[in-house]
């Protein structure tokens, strides 16, 4: 098969690349600057001869100015079926139009060999993903629910430019918090060993009960909780089991949301990393990096007040010390050669020490856009209504499971509202309830800039109306009822049928969809999903545009519209499936 030749944007900065080269020899460096552009000029520009004029100024050259460079460049271009027209404007801006048949040749092959031809190319091979990872026995909040659907949406993105991603759940499974737990499961529960699940019920409280016994009571419960971890640590049976049981309840809690999210990803809990820490630390030892603080063993770090700590002064391990070891885990054992790490913001400074003590023992590289490399990926709040951190009643947490139930009842309740309980199948109608509701939340969270806060609204999200998952949801069934009315074999028409875009609101539509790799490849390479919603957004936009103003069935062109109807919805479900968004069929 022919290889993909990347983005649209990429092609063009490659006849760029040729023209650069031949144009001004001496500046092998320079890379070609292309970006999209809307005016009347051109589609796309390159806007290298400005910053070039003051390189090639003194070397004697023959141009004289910045646009005169513009028109050098515009003649190197090697010829190409791409491009209909070039312009040079204003300061040396080369302008390029690109030529309608190519646009719509591009679409048909699309067509005709699946959307996979319009994967954006990456220059990693395997990537980790360290999201979701809720902690054992506390509470998985709507931080955790944030870190599940950024998450998941930038594996998917990577996923689909065929990057091998392992999705890793950093659950916190080894804090000392399972001294308490544990003791206060011998305590309550007699018979644990085959009743600890019933027994406990709910975790939270027990949680909630243990923390108290340790905080309140006096110091008995106390030390028997540190000896218990003591215990724990040291491999006792006893206590791995009483453990592993614990984990055990948390972990089916955990999956009944993946399960509703439609997400899969790998537990790699602390617990696993826990074994590697002593030889991870002799190592950072033996570089010379890690000294001795106040009792405790830490790095220093340029630019940073406080040193990291990798062995607390009681000699235990902690967060950091579990991170340094999973980084040189994945980094070493796993070959990752990009790492993403998930979480909310308040855990940016974390991060940034342990990439930066990475950097002193020279495991990742001292510049941040080389590879290995890592990022960490943090996301603002998530508000209620008051403006304050989200919670359902003033002092109880919010339930995820029961927050997704309830965003799937108010979309069945909508649909029943409108009929479709007689339209649909039952099947039909959870599936499509399903779809709407947990698609509602996901597109809610994804579509704003992931740092920002935002605020939690069911009546907001669940609109059908303006930029809500359920409008596009709609748009995109709205486009599937076009085609089947028309009663014609799309299949046939793919083989038979020639695209044509003679209308302007055709060819804006068309060059939209031909953009959708350059969005992906933007999206997963500055990791910020809601460039993709902003570009579905605009496509469903489009689409309406071209509809109102091209009329479809019965016209003589019916057969190349019916084309475009049909890629703009392969782009519409492309772009849910990489928003981790059901698409459905009809509405
Ligand atoms: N368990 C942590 C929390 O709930 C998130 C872990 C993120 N991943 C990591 N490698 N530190 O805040």
């Amino acid at each position: 098969a022919e290889d993909s030749l990347g983005s649209l944007k990429k092609q063009l900065a490659k006849l760029f690349e040729v023209s650069l080269r031949v144009t001004v020899p001496t500046e092998t460096d320079v890379e070609p600057l292309v970006a999209a552009c809307t005016g009347n000029f051109g589609d796309y520009q390159c806007n290298n001869a400005m910053s070039l004029w003051p390189r090639i100024k003194g070397k004697g050259t023959e141009f004289r100015g910045p646009p005169a460079v513009g028109q050098a460049l515009l003649r190197n271009i090697p010829p190409s079926e791409m491009i209909e027209s070039c312009s040079v404007a204003g300061p040396g801006f080369v302008n390029v139009k690109l030529s309608n048949s190519w646009i719509a040749k591009s679409i048909q092959k699309m067509l005709n060999h699946g959307i996979g031809e319009w994967a954006p190319k990456l220059s990693v091979e395997r990537a980790v993903v360290d999201f979701s990872s809720p902690n054992i026995a506390k509470e998985m909040h709507v931080g955790h629910l944030r870190s599940t659907i950024i998450g998941d949406s930038l594996a998917r993105m990577l996923e689909f430019s065929k990057v091998e991603v392992l999705r890793r759940n950093h659950v916190g499974d080894w804090g000392t918090q399972f001294g308490m737990l544990i003791e206060h499961l011998f305590e309550k529960v007699p018979n644990w060993e085959d009743a600890s699940e019933t027994a406990i019920g709910d975790l939270q409280a027990f949680y909630k009960e243990s923390k108290q016994r340790f905080d309140e009571e006096d110091g008995v419960f106390k030390e028997r909780a540190q000896k218990a971890v003591v215990k724990l640590q040291g491999g006792d049976p006893k206590y791995r089991k009483a453990w592993a049981q614990i984990c055990d309840i948390s972990r089916r809690e955990f999956d009944r949301v993946y399960q509703r999210l439609g997400v899969t990803l790998e537990e790699r809990g602390e617990s696993f990393y826990n074994p590697f820490i002593p030889g991870v630390l002799e190592k950072l030892s033996n570089l010379g990096l890690v000294e001795e603080s106040q009792g405790a063993r830490v790095i220093f770090l340029e630019g940073v007040n406080i040193p990291i700590i990798v062995v607390k002064s009681d000699g235990g391990y902690n967060y950091a010390s579990t991170d340094m070891t999973a980084l040189w885990y994945r980094l070493n054992e796993e070959k990752a050669d990009w790492i993403i790490y998930v979480t909310d913001v308040g855990q940016s400074q974390h991060f940034e020490m342990v990439f930066k003590a990475a950097k002193r023992a020279g495991w990742l590289p001292a510049d941040n856009n080389s590879y290995p490399r890592a990022n960490h990926v943090g996301f603002g709040l998530v508000l209620g209504e008051d403006g304050k951190r989200f919670r359902t009643r003033s002092t109880e947490v919010v339930r995820l499971v029961d927050l997704l139930d309830e965003a799937k009842t108010r979309s069945k309740a909508a649909l029943i509202e409108r009929g479709k309980d007689k339209e649909f199948t039952e099947d039909e109608l959870e599936k499509t309830a399903e779809a709407i509701g947990y698609g509602a939340v996901k597109y809610a969270d994804l579509k704003n800039n992931r740092l920002t806060n935002y605020t939690f609204n069911f009546d907001q999200m669940l609109s059908d109306k303006g930029n809500t998952a359920v409008y596009l949801l709609y748009a995109h069934a709205r486009i599937c009822s076009i085609i089947r009315k028309s009663g014609k074999d799309i299949e046939e028409l793919k083989k038979t049928a020639e695209l044509s875009l003679d209308h302007p609101d055709e060819r804006v539509l068309g060059l939209h969809l031909l953009q959708f790799a350059e969005n992906v490849e933007d999206a997963c390479t500055n990791l910020l999903p809601n460039v993709l919603c902003e570009y579905l957004y605009n496509l469903s936009e489009n689409f309406t545009k071209f509809y109102s103003n091209c009329p479809v069935i019965g016209k003589p062109e019916e057969a190349s519209r019916l084309l475009l109807c049909e890629a703009t919805a392969i782009v519409m479900r492309q772009c849910f499936n990489l928003l981790g968004i059901v698409p459905v069929y009809k509405i």
